[in-house]
């Protein structure tokens, strides 16, 4: 079947500072994978070496036929101590974002992904009402420095992933089971997802300002319905009804929920696939429910900034995107305001918890050489990027 998108939808491919760069060693996460008892699998060590080898990164995502990529900007390179700024650090920015300038590729900025300066987390992180205003501070300076190359800005990444994974889960630093935190997390993080925005649409530059949400399809028995919304609503909905008025809302969507009629996780159904390196459902349906609630909630245009599949077979993360894309078709023949789709991820990189066993990336990299050796998803993708079209 073949689907025509709508003229100027925007492709792209997706990344993020500590996942790529290599040697974020002021950061929470990088303190998370050195301490003994978390579940981190592995340091994050040089990742990609991406902090040097950006223009090659680059070079390939136009090569593919992308014409967007989405990256964030390390807080604690700009930042390193409380209110102390990187001249450097920020100069560096602006030469990967010249750099895509030039290679014709827009640069989408993630201004947070995940990690935060060392001495921010030492006040308190997420928990503490400073961050608002921190948070705020280092993006006044990063935009003043940076903003007039910006394409397109997205305040924070999955804010509802930080939360629920770093003070329920443990799995992401500070590695907490607090739901008492997880509340006052959830509050701060919209607070500085809010004075964000205000200050990215202060210029310089006039880019559109969103936030990106994790999101992915949910399930409960018939008795659990109720359960089952009022979670979703924790979980995505309240980010969601944070981003309205905002000029876009981000949807990620990769796998799904499925709770007990008391809102307990139940794991994996029987007879559905599982992707094995992330031990959640195959289940590229997520996309098209996720776009339908965030449209619904966030009633924002959309731009899909991730989805894609950690497998190591190549052929799988291809029907993956193919049955995820028919679905985004479906939600833009219903009306809904979908301008983009950015794969997860250019290269195989450093996937959090998880370490480097999950293979997202449309690109291998050797672990010693850091040689990206491009995988047959990457050409099928381009190619689908530079027609417009899907034809399968
Ligand atoms: C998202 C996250 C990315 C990446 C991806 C694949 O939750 O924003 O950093 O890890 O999942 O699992």
């Amino acid at each position: 079947m073949s689907v025509i998108f709508p003229n100027g939808f925007v492709w792209g491919v997706a990344s993020a500072a500590h996942q790529i760069e290599g040697g974020n060693w002021n950061n929470d996460w990088w303190a998370f994978e050195h301490q003994p008892g978390t579940p981190c699998k592995e340091p994050s060590g040089d990742c990609c070496d991406s902090y040097h080898r950006y223009a090659e990164d680059i070079a390939l995502v136009r090569e593919f036929g992308f014409g967007s990529y989405r990256f964030s900007i390390e807080w604690s390179r700009i930042e390193p101590e409380d209110g102390e700024f990187s001249r450097a650090a920020l100069d560096y920015y602006r030469r990967v974002l010249a750099e895509c300038h030039q290679q014709g590729v827009l640069p989408v900025v993630t201004f947070h992904h995940f990690t935060t300066p060392r001495w921010m987390a030492a006040l308190g992180g997420w928990e503490s009402g400073l961050v608002v205003d921190r948070f705020a501070r280092f993006c006044e300076r990063a935009a003043g420095a940076l903003g007039d190359l910006v394409s397109m800005g997205c305040t924070i990444n999955e804010p509802n992933a930080l939360s629920i994974v770093g003070y329920v889960l443990g799995a992401f630093p500070p590695g907490r089971s607090d739901f008492d935190a997880y509340a006052r997390v959830n509050a701060n993080l919209i607070a500085a997802h809010r004075r964000a925005y205000d200050v990215l649409k202060a210029g310089p530059g006039d880019f559109p300002v969103g936030i990106t949400v994790a999101m992915g399809d949910w399930w409960a028995p018939d008795d659990g319905q109720e359960v089952l919304a009022k979670a979703r609503h924790t979980h995505e909905g309240q980010f969601l009804e944070a981003a309205r008025g905002d000029d876009f809302v981000g949807v990620q969507a990769y796998s799904r929920t499925r709770l007990d009629a008391r809102g307990m996780p139940l794991g994996p159904a029987d007879g559905v696939d599982l992707v094995p390196s992330m031990g959640y459902e195959y289940w590229p349906q997520a996309l098209e429910v996720s776009i339908r609630y965030a449209a619904d909630t966030a009633r924002t245009p959309i731009y899909v900034t991730e989805n894609g599949l950690g497998h190591d077979d190549d052929t799988r993360r291809i029907a993956f995107v193919t049955d995820a894309l028919h679905g985004l078709d479906r939600c833009l023949a219903d009306g809904i305001d979908v301008r983009g789709y950015f794969y997860w991820s250019l290269t195989d990189n450093f996937e959090w918890a998880f370490g480097y066993g999950p293979r997202f990336g449309l690109v291998e990299v050797d672990r010693t050489t850091f040689v990206r050796t491009p995988k047959p998803s990457a050409a099928w993708l381009g190619a689908i990027a530079r027609a417009n079209r899907i034809d399968t």
